[in-house]
Formats: structure tokens, C-alpha cells, sequence
């Protein structure tokens, strides 16, 4: 991180806290073609990046710059609608600045969801994955640099990078909603561009069952500030470079998007009404 990321996030904060008095439980981050899943939010009020100082103002597609704030059946959530990529030329800390504001509003839980490709050649294009574990192969680590002491320690823990009992949870759920959903490895890399067969090929081989190009930076952050995180992959087109390999489209990426959402959405919405998820943080 830069020596100047605690100042930008006071800043953040306090340009937050002048708009809204808000502790949330639940961060919640969506992934390209899945802003559906915050219809599910009552929206008490919406802050758009561009009205929060040291903001970034994302440009990717399907991604509006905006937190929003409201209830999940009565569960208290912020979502950030619009997240960073490396592939638009952020930085590390442009990424990962909105996680450490959730997280210091009070935010115990990061939910964070995505598009990926299917390494995996038994994975079907609109299935879910449970991201299990990551592999960065991002080529950057938002955590380089000084450390804040006061936002995480030196050298975070990630063996249970992703929350094993809220996956557990998840896992009851999908199958008490008779949904099918796949456990796996999300694999990230820098992008813009799809990845080649040969490419595909290695991260098959390197143990990765879904590609993508997020949720790792943030992931990391979240780890370092405490949240305990969970995270869903919608599975929206076949990426194993193999003899068969299709091209790739952004359209069919943003149609299956669609399909795993309303199954990602109805997992998310059960595990908050079964009271799943950590408590926050007391004040
Ligand atoms: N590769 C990288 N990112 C992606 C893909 C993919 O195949 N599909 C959706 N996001």
C-alpha cells in the first residue's frame, strides 16, 4: 500500500460518514452482469463514487459507480456496485479502497461474486462455482508496500482465504434450493484480454477450475482487515483451450452471467435469512 492509503481512506470515510450514519453487516460486491442480485437490496440510500472523496470511478463494463446501502430481509448490507480492475489500469489500492471502507463502516462478512470462465471441462456454462481457493496470477499484490498495523497485520493468514463454514453453509443451502453448484478454484489473471488456449491450458494444469479477472485484490484485503469472506463465480463460458475451445464474447459472458445470478441470488438471500453470517463489528 502507499503511505498515503490510510489518509485517502479517512477521507472516504469521512465524506461517507457526512452523508450517511450506516453499520453495515454484509459487504456485498457484484460482478460483471450480476448487478441483478441487488434488486433483493431495500435501498435506504446510494452514494456514487464520484461524491466520495479518493474515490476511483469504475469503467467496466455493466458496472455503474455506486454504494448502496439498505437491508437484506432485515439484515443491514452495503453493496458496491461497480468494482476495480487491473485490466482498466488501477492500482493495487484503487482496488482494494472500497473493501477497507466497508470493512471500517463495520462490515464483518464480504460477499463478493463473478464472471468466469470454466477451466474445468466438467463445468456447464450458467452454473454456479463456490470459489474455494484462489491462485493470484494477477501480477500484482495489493498489500505491497508499508503496512497499516491498524487495518491488518504484516503477513495475513489466507489457508482459509475463502470462510470454510460459510461455505459449508452455502453448500446446504444450494441443496435444500435443489440448486446445482460446483467447489472450485478461481484462478485470476490481469487481462483485458481472454486468455489463449495454451494459457488456459497451463491454469487447468496448475490446479484452477474458473478464470477471471477480479475478486483476488479484494479477497486479499478482506483477509487483511478480518472480514471473512465468500465468494461465488458464475460460470459463463467454456474456457478449457481445448481442440473444441469457442471463441470468446463479452455477449455470452453478460447472458450467463444472468442465468447463475437468480441461483447465486436465492444462496445469498437464504443464508442472510438463516442468520448465517458473522454478527458486526460493535461500535
Ligand atoms: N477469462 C477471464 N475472465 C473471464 C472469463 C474468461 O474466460 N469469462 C468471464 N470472465
Amino acid at each position: 500500500m502507499d503511505e498515503q492509503f490510510s489518509d485517502r481512506l479517512a477521507k472516504a470515510l469521512v465524506s461517507i460518514r457526512r452523508q450517511i450514519d450506516f453499520e453495515p453487516q454484509i459487504a456485498l460486491v457484484t460482478g460483471t452482469g450480476l448487478a441483478g442480485l441487488l434488486s433483493d437490496i431495500k435501498v435506504e440510500a446510494k452514494i456514487a463514487y464520484k461524491d466520495i472523496d479518493g474515490f476511483p470511478v469504475s469503467t467496466a463494463p455493466s458496472h455503474k459507480g455506486e454504494l448502496i446501502f439498505g437491508e437484506i430481509a432485515g439484515t443491514k448490507v452495503i453493496a458496491q456496485n461497480g468494482r476495480f480492475h487491473c485490466y482498466e489500469g488501477w492500482s493495487g489500492d484503487d482496488i482494494v479502497l472500497p473493501v477497507y471502507v466497508m470493512a471500517q463502516l463495520g462490515a464483518t462478512n464480504y460477499v463478493v461474486t463473478n464472471a468466469a470462465g470454466a477451466l474445468n471441462e466438467h463445468y456447464r456454462v450458467g452454473e454456479i462455482m463456490l470459489i474455494e481457493d484462489h491462485i493470484n496470477f494477477l501480477g500484482i499484490h495489493p498489500l505491497k508496500g508499508p503496512n497499516d498495523d491498524n487495518l491488518g497485520p504484516r503477513f495475513p493468514d489466507m489457508s482459509r482465504a475463502y470462510n470454510p463454514q460459510l461455505i459449508a453453509k452455502a453448500k446446504t443451502v444450494a441443496q435444500s434450493l435443489k440448486l446445482t453448484i460446483q467447489n472450485g478454484i478461481y484462478a485470476a489473471v490481469h487481462g483485458p484480454e481472454f486468455e489463449t488456449s495454451a494459457e488456459r491450458r497451463f491454469l487447468r494444469s496448475a490446479g484452477g477450475d474458473a478464470v477471471g479477472m477480479s475478486t483476488v485484490p479484494e479477497v486479499i484485503a478482506a483477509n487483511h482487515a478480518g472480514m471473512q469472506v465468500l465468494g461465488f463465480s458464475a460460470i459463463t463460458n467454456q474456457a478449457t483451450g481445448g481442440k473444441d475451445q469457442q471463441p470468446d464474447t463479452l455477449e455470452e459472458v453478460l447472458e450467463n452471467a444472468d442465468i447463475a445470478a437468480s441461483g447465486i441470488r436465492k444462496i445469498i438471500l437464504q443464508l442472510i435469512m438463516n442468520g448465517d453470517f458473522d454478527e458486526p463489528k460493535q461500535a
